[in-house]
């Protein structure tokens, strides 16, 4: 079966509420990020209340956006697809609620995406090179896992997750402590320009480990410990402390993924999620694809972080593939791809 013509995607997992359009499966003619910075800044990290109850003020607006954007009528939508989980509930609820309702007006067919299977299409649609199998490292504020991806993205076979905190919570965490801007993550690597990697030396956690599990918690906890040793912290304490801390953080990532490649035999390597915006996670990786001859491949970076354009490719895809779902779909939590969406229901 062919992509359908013209899909709108709606993106609500978490803070950022996104709408996308997108032609044939692939091409972007609209993409659009309603972000939420301003709303947890005072808070320091998303508070799932307000992430929803703004999400109900913007949803329409940043889906007409998108529609204007890509200079297409409602009426010309061929499906609508939207993020059914995992995330916060109540903030995926308005996106899942409002792609539903705006699919029974239509009359057209409605598919709700695992989150993280966006994430993986983002990077297939990056480059035609990555193409199954392939071993998919998810890096983000709520997740940190590696996958085997044999056929679909939807049906990946997780190899190895974290057992605490997601290593973008970790940067985020640590910025705080740091006394850095929320958000942490970008606002840490950009401070870490400027420090020294090698002023710390903070624990890989479980690198003597075998499998592909991971752990932040420690990592966290012994960068807690150097900055009550050091406090209070100058300007060059916190430049190094933040690059020490990426680079322990990265180092983790990069040789995880690099044992998965080597163990399953696979030459293909897709980084996703919005930690995969970061620089020097982007450098260390094709250093190591460079050594070790795959291909490391990384959406652009602003198909890193959560965005539309990913539910509406996905959705492209399932719907390409016969899938539709009822409207009684509900939101989920948590649930590893390979268990994704409940598919086909017509
Ligand atoms: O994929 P995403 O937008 O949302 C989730 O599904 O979690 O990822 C957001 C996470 C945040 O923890 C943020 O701090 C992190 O990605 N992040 C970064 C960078 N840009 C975003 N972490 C490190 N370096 C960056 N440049
Ligand atoms: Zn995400």
């Amino acid at each position: 079966m062919t992509a359908p013509a013209l899909v709108l995607g709606i993106e609500s997992s978490c803070d950022e509420l996104a709408a996308a359009v997108v032609r044939d499966g692939s091409e972007i003619l609209a993409s659009r990020v309603r972000e939420q910075v301003d709303v947890h800044a005072p808070y320091g990290g998303v508070v799932p209340e307000l992430a929803s109850r703004d999400h109900v003020r913007g949803v329409s607006a940043v889906a007409e956006a998108a529609l204007a954007q890509a200079g297409v009528t409602p009426e010309s939508l061929s499906a609508v697809a939207a993020t059914a989980g995992p995330g916060l509930v109540g903030s995926l609820l308005v996106g899942l609620s409002f792609g539903k309702a705006l699919a029974f007006r239509l009359g057209v067919p409605f598919v709700g995406v695992h989150h993280l299977e966006g994430h993986l299409i983002s990077a297939e649609l990056a480059d035609a090179r990555l193409v199954p199998p392939y071993v998919g490292l998810v890096v983000s504020g709520g997740h940190t896992a590696l996958y085997r991806v044999d056929s679909r993205a939807a049906r990946a076979v997780l190899l190895g997750q974290t057992r605490d905190d997601a290593v973008g919570e970790a940067f985020d965490k640590v910025a705080k402590l740091l006394g850095l801007p929320y958000p942490g993550g970008p606002a840490l690597s950009r401070v870490a320009g400027s420090g020294d990697p090698a002023a710390v030396a903070f624990p890989r956690p479980l690198a003597g480990e075998p499998g592909y599990d991971f752990s932040y918690s420690g990592l966290k906890t012994a960068v807690l410990r150097e900055v009550e040793r050091r406090r209070p912290l100058g300007e060059q304490d916190v430049a190094d402390l933040a690059a020490s801390f990426e680079a322990a953080a990265i180092d983790v990532l990069v040789a995880r993924a690099r044992r998965a490649l080597r163990d399953e035999g696979i030459g293909r390597l897709a980084v996703v999620g919005g930690v995969a915006a970061n620089r020097r996670l982007r450098e260390r990786m094709a250093e190591a694809a460079k050594a070790d001859g795959f291909l490391a491949v990384f959406p652009p970076r602003e198909f890193c972080t959560d965005n539309a354009v990913m539910v509406a490719a996905a959705g492209a895809r399932m719907l390409a593939s016969g899938v539709r779902h009822a409207l009684d779909l509900e939101a989920f939590s948590r649930r590893p791809l390979g268990s994704a969406v409940p598919e086909p229901s017509r």
